[in-house]
């Protein structure tokens, strides 16, 4: 599926690089929604997170991009969504990989750890890669039923 349209967050650790990835955005033709402080005070992550996954999940956007000092208190709460798939990623090869075996519909970035050309290389082929399927697809259904049968 190609992905056109993504919703984006931040909280105050990471406004420079959600900036930057937005402008990468702008430059390949992703459309987006955006969240999260213009102004540099403190803001709690977890609203931000859960925010950005609902659209997620109630498919008004194909994908959601999140960014904190660390990138794990945003993916921490992202995966308490349901029918969310978070990842966590500092490197190229988790970008791709995270695609092709877990069909992540959440990137998380720690703006507090990698750079803006990092992060972007990262969310180009974050947003390239397809999922795989095959033998990836019981193990992520085992996910998908662990989450059904909770109340
Ligand atoms: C905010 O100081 C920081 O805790 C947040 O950006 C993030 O790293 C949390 O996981």
């Amino acid at each position: 599926m190609t992905v056109s349209k993504v919703a984006i967050a931040s909280d105050h650790g990471g406004i420079e690089l959600r900036k930057s990835i937005i402008s990468y955005l702008e430059s390949v033709g992703i459309s987006y929604e955006e969240f999260g402080p213009e102004a540099p005070e403190s803001v709690d992550y977890p609203g931000l997170a859960i925010t950005v996954s609902e659209k997620v999940v109630n498919q008004e956007v194909d994908r959601g991009i999140l960014v904190c000092g660390t990138g794990i208190g945003m993916s921490i709460a992202a995966n308490k969504v349901k029918g969310i798939r978070c990842a966590l990623v500092g490197d190229t090869f988790s970008a791709h990989a995270t695609r092709e075996h877990n069909d992540t519909n959440v990137l998380a970035l720690g703006a507090r750890v990698i750079g803006p050309g990092l992060a972007e290389d990262i969310v180009k082929i974050w947003l390239e890669t397809a999922y795989e399927g095959g033998r990836h697809a019981n193990r992520v259904g085992q996910i998908t039923a662990y989450e059904d049968s909770q109340a």
